[in-house]
């Protein structure tokens, strides 16, 4: 781990990090640049044990863009923003030339490929073996490009997971620096949430829902006491372990100082789960942002569509929003005229639906539509916070012990949460 520390607070790092803000602004002008075959060696411990069954990748039918083809959701400007090392590294590699000798990690070699899990814009996931220890781990291979250094969002990523420990965030084991790619060597999680969804359609059990959603807040929580955002909530991003574990997963946004709404290679970032604050314009976003996400995310699990699908930019994307939850006012929400896009959006006034008007079932679930609405409130002021939101009464059938785990423990380690099957609940 000290190893780990060293390699992502290299001078220039440290200084383009010491810049962001404690949500994060982005604003490097070091580079990172790649100049030998696995460069560093890994600080790692050993990793990859969990047992896990093959996923298959199949199309999502709703709108999400495939597992193998994960959506390409990270940063405009990406080519913009590298990272270049150029010191030290003599120094560097002597030292990591000796450790290379020793340990198997930072090394390519010690894992063998299995078959690809998913591909965004900027980097191809695959499930691998480390052939250390027979464990399963996942690959998460970013091409550098010649010249133009590492990512940006790859050393985000990186330098945010060392510090993210918690059962609900998929553990980093490895780094892997080579002259075409820099690999993240992850935990294995069987399968992400829009591929659950994908395979169990019509919704998804409820008491299940209720367990994803808590596990789901418990890795938010955690992150927002850090003052870190997440930012680009949705059910890729969030993968689900054999067990039923939710691990919050794609870093690679979190610290972007704006929500970019195209990728570096220009495709269009989903607008789906973007609070109508940011929609509007807003640049005054924190922690409300993430919840919002949660909102959506916990109405598509019950009724298995997303709930905002807007299909062509942000003005289609409030439409849809406002067609549900009414269109704001000043009343409910004091300045929303003032935002940037308000005279041009809001056109028309529509009137607030109940929740159950759209997912009839959520009014036979208590407390559900009264917390939807919580973390579904147009006015980012009044959406509640992810610690506050794992105390409400809809989780109140859950045990009281289950508030008072260890980070690193997982809420199954209580004999009476356990996962229930989909299918009985489909038949
Ligand atoms: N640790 C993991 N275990 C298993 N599958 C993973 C893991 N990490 C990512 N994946 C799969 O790969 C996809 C893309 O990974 P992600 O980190 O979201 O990359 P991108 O930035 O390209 O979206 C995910 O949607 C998921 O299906
Ligand atoms: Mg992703």
């Amino acid at each position: 781990m000290r190893q780990f520390r060293k390699k992502l607070s290299l001078k220039n790092l440290k200084r383009s990090f010491s810049r962001e803000n404690s949500f994060g602004e982005e604003g490097p002008d070091a580079h990172f640049s790649p100049s030998d075959e696995s460069l560093d060696s890994s600080p790692f411990s050993p990793t990859g044990s969990e047992p896990s069954l093959v996923t298959d990748a199949t199309n999502n039918n709703h709108g999400h863009v495939r597992r193998m083809k994960s959506e390409g959701d990270n940063l405009a400007g990406r080519s913009k923003h590298k990272v270049k090392v150029s010191t030290d590294f003599g120094k560097r590699r002597a030292l990591s030339l000796q450790e290379k000798t020793c340990s198997p990690f930072g090394k390519l070699e010690t894992y063998k490929k299995l078959c690809l899990l998913g591909e965004g814009s900027y980097a191809k996931v695959y499930k691998a073996t480390n052939k250390v220890n027979g464990g399963l781990v996942a690959l998460k291979e970013i091409r550098l490009q010649t010249d133009e250094g590492t990512p940006f969002t790859a050393i985000r990523e990186a330098s945010l997971l060392k510090d993210l420990k918690h059962v609900n965030i998929v553990c980093l084991h490895d780094i892997i620096h080579t002259k075409s790619n820099l690999t993240f060597v992850f935990e294995f999680v069987q399968t992400d949430l829009s591929t659950y969804l994908e395979k169990n359609p019509g919704g998804l059990n409820p008491h299940n829902v209720k367990l994803f959603l808590f596990q789901l807040l418990r890795g938010l929580a955690y992150c927002h006491r850090r003052k870190v955002l997440h930012r680009d909530l949705k059910p890729q991003n969030l993968l689900i372990s054999e067990q039923g574990e939710l691990k919050l997963a794609d870093f690679g946004l979190a610290r972007a100082k704006s929500v970019p709404s195209q990728t570096y290679s220009n495709e269009v970032v989903t607008l789906w789960y973007r609070p109508p604050d940011v929609l509007l314009g807003s640049k005054d976003y924190s922690w409300q942002l993430d919840i919002w996400g949660v909102g959506c995310i916990f109405l598509e699990m019950l009724w298995g569509h997303p709930v905002f699908p807007g299909v062509k930019n942000h003005k289609d994307q409030l439409q849809k929003i406002f067609m549900l939850l009414g269109t704001p006012t000043e009343e409910d929400w004091p300045g929303v005229e003032n935002l940037t896009e308000y005279k041009e959006t809001v056109t028309r006034t529509h009137r607030p639906r109940p929740i159950s008007d759209v997912i009839p079932k959520i009014s036979e679930i208590p407390g559900a539509e009264k917390f939807a609405s919580q973390l579904l409130q147009m006015n980012p002021r009044k959406r509640i916070s992810a610690d506050l939101a794992m105390k409400h009464e809809y989780f109140s059938d859950l045990p009281d012990a289950i508030h008072h785990l260890p980070d690193a423990s997982s809420i199954f380690i209580l004999p009476e949460i356990k996962i229930a099957s989909e299918h009985r609940w489909i038949v």
